[in-house]
């Protein structure tokens, strides 16, 4: 797969990394600034219903942002908003993040752009349509690849470069969807699974270098992905769950479930028996 990748003229700069700049903070002072100061966010699927909420709060507090999303339009609502909350920075590309061989691209022009990372913020994603991917590997496929194969792309480069530096938090959205297979969503739930795996183990590779890698599980969130679902009212205030991913984001915690009942109602789920289990219309 292969797309154009829309970089903004007034940041073309030399797609190198380049050495940060003596103004710039070294390690310790990167990990002091994580805490204290703004902050540079990466937001890659930025026109995400979660994600869009994120930066609104990010903006708020004068954080630097850089957005990449695949529709030009709506990316450039999400940035004109965060530039007029206060965000310190704004940069922004269009690319389909689906083509794995433009994300170096992406992603070193990001960091130039921020002059630095101090969080990568994973949100893309499709829900796909299950009937469809029972019987058309096409359909499946295509939700494997952008909410699994896509994303280990980008963290791949991304865990590289941050464990080079000794720094940064890489959040990535998986879903409570990945902790078991349901019949009414087992393969979206299956690239979920792939990828909670993927980015737990990343944890355990990466932590000692001083990379905070975190897997966030949302339970069902009321947002563009899920309108129109069967009790969507009850679903969780994307608001809300902002708020306590951005503050989770701050303390790098490992594994969070948002809202946090989730953890319990997981803990349920995966203790009932399979032979119950099979039996139920979940
Ligand atoms: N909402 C929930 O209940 C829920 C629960 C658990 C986990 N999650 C996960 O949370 C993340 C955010 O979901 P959301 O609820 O905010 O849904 P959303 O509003 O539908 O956001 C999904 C985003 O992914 C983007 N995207 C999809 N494919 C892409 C591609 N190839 N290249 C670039 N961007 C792409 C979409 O772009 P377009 O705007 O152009 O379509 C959209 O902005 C997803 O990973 C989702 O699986 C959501």
């Amino acid at each position: 797969m292969s797309t154009e990748v829309k970089l903004p003229l007034e940041e073309e700069q030399p797609l190198a990394l380049r050495t940060p700049r003596a103004d710039e903070a070294g390690v310790g002072e990167v990990a002091a600034e994580q805490t204290h100061g703004p902050r540079r966010i990466l937001v890659l699927g930025a026109t995400s219903g979660i994600a869009e909420a994120c930066i609104r709060l990010w903006a708020n507090r004068g954080d630097a942002l850089y957005l990449v999303a695949r529709n030009e339009d709506k990316l450039a609502v999400v940035a004109a908003d965060a530039r007029t909350r206060g965000a310190s920075h704004i940069g922004s590309a269009v690319a389909n993040l689906d083509d794995t061989n433009a994300h170096p691209e992406v992603l070193a022009h990001a960091i130039n752009s921020l002059g630095g990372l101090d969080v990568a913020f994973l949100a893309l994603g499709v829900l796909g349509e299950q009937p469809e991917a029972e019987k058309n590997f096409a359909a499946a496929d295509q939700i494997l690849h952008t909410n699994f194969v896509a994303p280990v792309s980008l963290l791949t480069w991304l865990a590289n470069y941050a464990a080079q530096r000794h720094a940064g938090t890489l959040a990535v959205l998986s879903s409570v969807a990945g902790e078991r297979g349901r019949k009414s969503n087992y393969v979206y739930g299956s690239s979920k699974a792939g990828l909670t795996a993927f980015v737990d183990g990343l944890r355990n590779r990466i932590d000692r270098d001083g990379v905070r890698v975190m897997t966030i599980k949302p339970g069902p969130v009321k947002t563009a992905m899920t309108e129109g679902m069967k009790g969507s009212g009850k679903f969780a205030d994307v608001e809300a769950v902002a708020a306590s991913l951005v503050k989770a984001i701050d303390r790098g915690d490992d594994v969070v479930y948002v809202p946090g009942i989730w953890r319990v109602i997981m803990a349920v789920i995966r203790a009932i028996p399979e032979r119950v289990f099979k039996k139920m219309n979940l």
